[in-house]
């Protein structure tokens, strides 16, 4: 696989992961603050770390008890490699026992805010108020101070809060500098890259980009790839890099299945062919899906059936594109983690993406951006040029439309939706609501209710407004609207959108609902 090369040239701070529920968080911070950061395996070896020079490790949180039975550990040898660590919560728990300090198994546990005092002279809280709220989240803690270190800061539950033994670089936490509830931790961080390890922020999206684009020079050379464009930033933002490599030999195939939202083709075809000048053909196939749809009402056989419709539009035009070598895809760092690329204890959402394109086409696989959490794609793609209409773009669906079209997908259905979809965005958008909210959209029931309109009796379709705020899309709220948002779509709707004679919003959270309705 290629865009996996390890990145040297960038100060790095390796995550070891002890399955903890903000891992992620800590690296996505590390990297908020200018330094590199990445999420490797709680056993990765002295020796693969050293490989990678780090300028200092963190031992994450995880859920057990060090005195757990298959507790998971480290080399000793780690805290004598001369490499800064920083252990957080059941990392601090970790290196004390190691180090043969006491750890006590409690059975309390401290869960929420708390009051931490510094009590002593500190790297870690160098400059920042002796008294400061900080997010507690443990069972176990430490008792007995290792050799060598000292005392740095405790709260009422936790005599030892904070611990450092600056000659050799070590240093924990029992808190969770990382989440927002700790208001210093950025700042704690900070200190730890700065006083500690000594990383200088060189982790900037220019050098990012510098540095793809070498690699892929190096990778792709003039040999010819391929590329699904979806119109979402990932694909996208990983084409135009590729793109700035190996320009016309990048063959972007884009698939109008025709359950897409309102003029969204020809936005992409605009951008891309237009603007970038890209090798673009976009495929136009709605017939041929909505054939394949005809009379289906069951939600997941609808999925399936996109899915591999769409592998195999794509299969078929890729075949035509002759002496490529290569699939360019727009995968991200949370997948990676997700899939079990690099931790423990990997929470697996299911993946339901049409854009999941299949093993068997004998290419060769590059993610440029394998490595970038969304954020940092975003500023890669602002960065390229890409304009903010796309950066700024909601989550969608691949299968489109389509699940938010309930029971049988038509042509005439999916001309309804796309309105009324096109009023509810260009409402939040006027509101100056749509870069708040995560995803907000209309849906179309298969009912029929009666209506009124001048003298005249309605038999028309519902549509359902929902809106909904998140941060990874695994929970959601819904977004309590303005009334005068909400009425001026209702109103737009019923009048603008023939065949529609009411609206309603959805006002549920996920879980127990989802955000799309099918
Ligand atoms: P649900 O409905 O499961 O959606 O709460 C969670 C998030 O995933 C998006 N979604 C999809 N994205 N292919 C995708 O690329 C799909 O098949 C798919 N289904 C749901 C949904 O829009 C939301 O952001």
């Amino acid at each position: 696989m290629v865009g996996i090369k390890t990145i040297t040239s960038y100060d790095t701070i390796l995550v070891l992961d002890f399955g903890a529920q903000y891992a992620r968080l800590i690296a996505r911070r590390i990297r908020e603050l200018g330094v590199y950061s990445e999420i490797v395996p709680y056993n990765i070896t002295l020796e693969e770390i050293k490989e990678r020079s780090p300028k200092g490790l963190i031992l994450s949180g995880g859920p057990a008890s060090v005195y757990a039975e298959n507790a998971l550990t480290v080399d000793p040898a780690l805290f004598e490699s001369g490499i800064p660590i920083l252990g957080i919560c059941y990392g601090m728990q970790l290196m004390a026992k190691v180090l043969m300090g006491n750890v006590k198994h409690t059975g309390v546990s401290e869960y929420g805010k708390a009051q931490l005092e510094v009590t002593n002279s500190s790297a870690l809280f160098e400059t920042l108020p002796k008294a400061q709220q900080v997010w507690m989240s443990h069972t176990d803690s430490v008792e007995t101070l290792p050799a060598g270190f000292k005392l740095v800061a405790s709260t009422q539950t936790s005599p030892v809060a904070a611990m450092e033994d600056i000659e050799r670089r070590l240093a924990g936490v029992q808190f969770h500098p990382e989440v927002v509830h700790s208001p210093f931790g950025k700042q704690i961080l900070k200190n730890f890259l700065s006083k500690v390890c000594d990383a200088k922020p060189n982790w900037t999206m220019s050098s990012f980009i510098e540095e793809s684009l070498d690699i892929i020079k190096e990778q792709i050379g003039e040999t010819k790839a391929i590329c699904a464009l979806s119109g979402g930033i990932d694909s996208a933002t990983a084409a135009l890099l590729v793109h700035k490599v190996i320009g016309p030999n990048l063959n972007c195939i884009f698939v109008d299945h025709g359950l897409l939202r309102k003029e969204e083709a020809k936005k992409v075809e605009d951008i891309f062919a237009k603007h970038f000048q890209l090798n673009l053909k976009t495929v136009h196939c709605e017939e041929r899906f909505l054939a394949k749809l005809k009379g289906v009402l069951d939600p997941e056989k609808k999925r399936k059936i996109i899915g591999n419709e769409f592998i195999k539009v794509f299969e078929e035009e890729a075949e035509k594109i002759e002496g490529a070598e290569y699939l360019i895809q727009g995968t991200l760092y949370p997948d990676v983690i997700e899939s079990g690329g690099s931790n423990e204890s990997a929470v697996i959402k299911t993946h339901h993406n049409v854009g999941g394109l299949p093993e068997t086409m004998n290419l060769k696989l590059v993610e440029p951006l394998r490595l970038l959490f969304k954020d940092e794609v975003r500023r890669v793609a602002t960065e390229l040029g890409l304009p903010e209409e796309l950066v700024h773009r909601q989550p969608f669906p691949g299968p489109g439309l389509a699940v938010r079209i309930i029971g049988e997908v038509t042509a005439e259905r999916l001309d309804i939706l796309r309105e009324a979809d096109a009023i509810v965005v260009d409402e939040i958008k006027k509101a100056g609501l749509y870069r708040q909210i995560w995803q907000s959209f209309a849906i179309l029931p298969a009912i029929k209710s009666v209506g009124v309109m001048g003298d005249t009796r309605t038999y028309n379709y519902p549509i359902v407004v929902r809106a909904v705020n998140s941060e990874d899309a695994m929970t959601a709220d819904w977004v309590r609207l303005p009334n005068e948002v909400l009425e001026r779509i209702s109103s737009r709707i019923i009048n603008e959108v023939k065949q529609v004679n009411r609206v309603a919003y959805d006002i549920s959270s996920k879980p127990p609902s989802t955000i799309e309705w099918e």
